[in-house]
């Protein structure tokens, strides 16, 4: 039997940055253009998804997704301290009702990464500050449009900071051959390179974060107290390899990355789980990737049913619902995408069992899109966007996707088509 509980959400995510294009007062594109930057490539026009954004939602709601979870983006709506742009609001606002429009449930994040440079130049997310100026951004722009959210999250992957400490992946940030790159980095932003929310990590974070996340919930919750509120959080399925010094590696690994965070669930209404692997605990201390496994065009172990692991500790810890709010894959080989998709769902369906509260699954991500430090190469999407023409085109991973939602079970007709099919169709364009 392959049914989910009526009601299910089932969606795909993007992030403003990543799809809308032409981001330009954000701290991220800054970094992008510094020369020589930590980023392969800039985001430039992105998906143009300012844009297009109603054939998006048309397209997702033609494939029978019923949710879709996508990201304000403060640089637009407080471009310089305290001016708030009625015209980035009103944009956003359209969005909703597009989503509403087609049937879709609108899951509004209000930070997903990015943030406007007079944040950074004033220290950004490793300074204090942040955590007022969040509140008032997120005050406002509840204000305007919180009441007709489905579900509204807070601050996306709130432990990523940590986590990447913690897994060392900020090591290219540092020693000789980076040093060019930090300078030209920090030059660009007119502060230091922590103020960039991927990179601040470490002392003091955790705390300044949860403050934050805590005044935005509340900011959001008055504005709109039937919406749902909550966090996302970065959760991979751990394993310890046999022996005492990678258990206890792995003890202080939960406690820098998951503690503080899931603790700060307490008042919150749900939790986003976002899951994309399995980390090896070794008895050296470094988490790492299995010897000799599978691994997809990130890097990543290829583990689909990680992500059940991760629901079921999401659950343990603090017994909110669930919803996954980011799931997926970067792989060219769509029938890899398919595959990944059933099995996470399987794993999914298998925690639900074992009841487990999901009340959703969110697949990342509707398009392929600018993957932050690695440009446009990884592909994660259910559409591939060309990246000359901005034309769409659906993969039958969507299709199979948005089967199972039509249905709201696994078990439905294969083989779905392989191949590309036009983008067309759905937006009564075809
Ligand atoms: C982020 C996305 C990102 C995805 C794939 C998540 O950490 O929320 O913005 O694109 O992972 O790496």
């Amino acid at each position: 039997m392959g049914e989910f509980p009526s009601g299910f959400v089932w969606g795909a995510a993007t992030a403003a940055h990543q799809v809308e294009g032409g981001n330009w007062n954000a701290d991220c594109w800054a970094l992008e253009h510094a020369r020589p930057s930590l980023f392969v490539e800039p985001s430039g026009d992105a998906c143009d998804h300012a844009a297009r954004y109603g054939d998006d939602i048309a397209l997702l709601a033609g494939l029978g997704l019923n949710a879709y979870r996508f990201s304000i983006e403060w640089a637009r709506i407080e471009p310089e301290e305290g001016a708030f742009s009625m015209a980035a609001l009103d944009h956003y606002r359209r969005v909703i009702e597009a989503c509403w429009t087609r049937g879709v449930q609108p899951i509004g994040t209000f930070h997903h990464f990015t943030s406007p440079r007079w944040v950074a130049r004033q220290g950004g997310w490793a300074d204090d500050r942040i955590i007022d100026c969040f509140a008032r951004y997120c005050e406002r722009t509840a204000d305007a449009l919180a009441h007709e959210l489905a579900w509204a999250c807070t601050i996306n992957e709130i432990n990523i900071p940590d986590t990447l400490v913690a897994q060392k992946r900020l090591r290219a940030l540092d020693g000789p051959e980076a040093a060019e790159r930090r300078a030209a980095a920090q030059s660009a932003l007119g502060a230091p390179l922590e103020s960039f929310y991927l990179f601040a990590g470490g002392a003091g974070y955790a705390e300044r974060a949860c403050a934050a996340h805590a005044k935005a919930r509340d900011a959001i919750g008055a504005a709109a107290p039937h919406v749902p509120v909550g966090m996302t959080m970065s959760i991979q399925e751990d394993e310890a390899e046999d022996h005492d010094d990678a258990r206890e590696a792995l003890a202080r690994y939960r406690a820098a990355v998951y503690a503080p965070y899931y603790a700060a669930t307490a008042k919150d209404d749900f939790i986003g789980v976002q899951t994309y692997t399995r980390m090896m605990h070794f008895r050296d201390g470094r988490p790492g990737r299995p010897k000799g496994c599978v691994r997809t065009m990130m890097g990543y172990e290829y583990r689909p049913e990680a992500l059940g692991f991760a629901c079921r500790d999401a659950w343990a810890q603090t017994r909110k619902p669930i919803l996954v709010t980011e799931s997926g894959i970067a792989t060219a080989n769509d029938a890899e995408r398919r595959a990944f998709i059933r099995t996470a769902l399987d794993s999914v369906r298998d925690a639900l069992a074992d009841g487990v509260d999901i009340r959703g699954y969110v697949y990342w991500t509707l398009l392929d899109n600018y993957e932050w430090l690695s440009g446009y190469r990884p592909t994660f999407g259910l559409i591939g966007v060309d990246r000359v023409t901005q034309r769409r085109a659906l993969k039958p991973s969507a299709a199979m996707l948005g089967a199972i939602a039509r249905v709201n079970s696994l078990d439905i007709a294969e083989p779905i088509e392989e191949g590309i099919v036009g983008a067309g169709a759905a937006v009564g364009l075809g």
